[in-house]
């Protein structure tokens, strides 16, 4: 089915897993995504910037993640990702979004409750979910970390006073992740993530930068209170790397499809992956189940 993100996040606190969120640059790694979450039985989320929901057409996206939620029967959620700008996050509900995110962690405590606020009353007219965020998650440019001096946690009072007075859904935390680190792995700190789901009480907090996040780590935050996994770089580098190298040998007049192809397989398999790990299986777990098959 065609879903909130607030009733996958429910199933998700029952289950203690995440939700995979991946970020789409375009219409054909859409299917490969939701394909890959059928697949491993799991809801999915799939998130797009403004710049790609426009591009792709706000209207689009909906009508295909609604047409695979139902002939896959899956759950999906469509997310606006990191949306700084009211008019296109008004954009996105309107064509049907089912969540959003208001971005206004560079604003002031004050004016980013006020705009989260004005973001839940509308988005909740349109049935959907907010996800909101406080802190300030770092960034990568090839590897190289560019925001380590600004690098500020997520308070875990200010969250608890900030989920209480915007009514949002999910809380995107700054706990040392960082955008776009495909080439090192981040330094999570377990112990402010810890501090934040104490003071939260088990609202579903929500990691950004999840390409940089060791696989090891992943049972970690998850057992303190992640819900919502965010993936976007690490299917860009392997969609990218596999296309290269097709177009490289393919000829110039080969369908295109076939440079495309062996880049759907890759998102596939990183996707299947991560939701392997967002499952949050113990290997106990696993081995009871596959006893029972
Ligand atoms: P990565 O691109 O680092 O995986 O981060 C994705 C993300 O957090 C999108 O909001």
């Amino acid at each position: 089915m065609y879903v909130t993100l607030r009733e996958v996040l429910a199933e998700a606190t029952r289950l203690n897993m995440a939700i995979g969120s991946f970020n789409t640059h375009n219409i054909e790694m859409l299917p490969a995504i939701i394909r890959a979450a059928a697949n491993q039985k799991t809801p999915v989320i799939i998130q797009t910037s403004e710049g790609t929901a426009s591009y792709i057409g706000q209207r689009n996206l909906v009508a295909v993640c609604r047409s695979m939620a139902e002939e896959y029967g899956v759950d999906v959620v469509l997310h606006l990702d990191h949306a700084k700008d009211f008019a296109e996050i008004r954009k996105a509900v309107d064509a049907g979004f089912s969540s959003v995110m208001f971005d206004g962690s560079a604003l002031p405590f004050k004016e980013n409750i006020l705009g989260t606020k004005r973001v839940v009353a509308y988005a909740r007219g349109g049935g959907a979910s907010v996800e909101g965020e406080l802190g300030t998650v770092g960034g990568t440019e090839d590897g190289i970390c560019i925001s380590k001096q600004q690098v500020c946690y997520t308070d875990p009072d200010q969250a608890s006073e900030f989920i209480e007075l915007t009514g949002i859904d999910a809380l995107a935390v700054a706990i040392g992740t960082n955008h776009g680190q495909y080439r090192s792995k981040t330094s999570i700190n377990f112990d402010q993530l810890e501090r934040i789901r104490d003071a939260v009480h088990g609202f579903p907090l929500v990691i950004h930068g999840g390409t940089g996040v060791r696989d090891e780590d992943v049972r970690r935050v998850i057992d303190l209170g992640i819900r919502k996994f965010n993936v976007g770089t690490d299917l860009l580098v392997h969609w990218n790397r596999a296309s290269l190298a097709a177009y490289e040998a393919n000829k110039e007049n080969t369908s295109n499809r076939e440079d495309v192809l062996p880049a759907l397989d890759a998102v596939a398999a990183v996707v299947e992956h991560r939701i392997e790990l967002f499952k949050n299986i113990s290997s106990a777990q696993s081995g009871e189940s596959h006893a029972a098959e």
